[in-house]
């Protein structure tokens, strides 16, 4: 039991120690995901942008059919698309593929904007920022200098605005992390050389 506990105790400390402590010069890569950096500034420092689309195409609600019968599609042709009632499509081509299935092309090409336009979603396409950080800044590619000086001033307290708060959140993670101003050069380094 004693051994058991005093394993328990070493593995405990070591559980506590190992992750906070540089003992290790660590990849700079790693550190802006383990300092929540990427949170605020995307992927590798490439800005808060959408990395891909985000669309649905669903006829879920028997009252779309309804709609498009008003609309002006055929009730005739609309009733042929009853099979695609729930089914989700992720992806536009894919949908209109599935409606041609079942109206055949030349219906397809005279409807198709009626049925999106009340089948479809967009929530969001890849490449646009994500609401709530459109002015916060992209580093990749920036001077390395440029990105360490700012990094610096801004948790340091001698760049302040409306937005640096923000990141002064970060300070207990560059503490406990025990981040030094080596870890600070290699992390500009690293973002400066990130293609944007
Ligand atoms: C909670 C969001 C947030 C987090 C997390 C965050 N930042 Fe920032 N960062 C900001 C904001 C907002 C600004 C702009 C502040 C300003 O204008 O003074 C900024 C500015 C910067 C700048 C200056 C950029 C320029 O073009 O002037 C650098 C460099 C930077 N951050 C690096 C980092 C690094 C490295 C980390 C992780 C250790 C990090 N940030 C974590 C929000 C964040």
């Amino acid at each position: 039991m004693k051994a058991f506990l005093l394993s328990a105790a070493v593995l405990l400390v070591f559980g506590l120690y190992l992750p906070t402590a540089s003992v290790f010069a660590e990849d700079p890569a790693v550190l802006f995901e383990k300092l929540t950096c990427h949170t605020c500034h995307g992927p590798q420092g490439r800005g808060m942008i959408r990395t891909e689309d985000k669309e649905r195409y669903w006829l879920r609600q028997k009252k779309m059919y309804r709609q498009m019968v008003k609309e002006g599609i055929p009730t005739a042709t609309v009733k042929k698309l009853i099979p695609l009632y729930k089914k989700k499509f992720d992806d536009k081509g894919k949908f209109i593929q599935a409606i041609e299935a079942h109206i055949g092309k030349e219906k397809t090409d005279q409807y198709q904007d009626i049925i999106i336009k009340i089948a479809g979603r967009v929530y969001y396409h890849k490449g646009d920022l994500i609401p709530g950080f459109e002015d916060y800044p992209r580093h990749a590619g920036n001077k390395k200098l440029y990105l360490y000086r700012q990094m610096k001033d801004i948790l340091e307290g001698k760049r302040t605005n409306g937005n640096s708060d923000a990141m002064r959140g970060i300070r207990p993670y560059i503490e406990s992390n025990k981040i030094t101003d080596d870890d600070f050069r290699s992390i500009a380094e690293y973002l400066s050389n990130v293609k944007p």
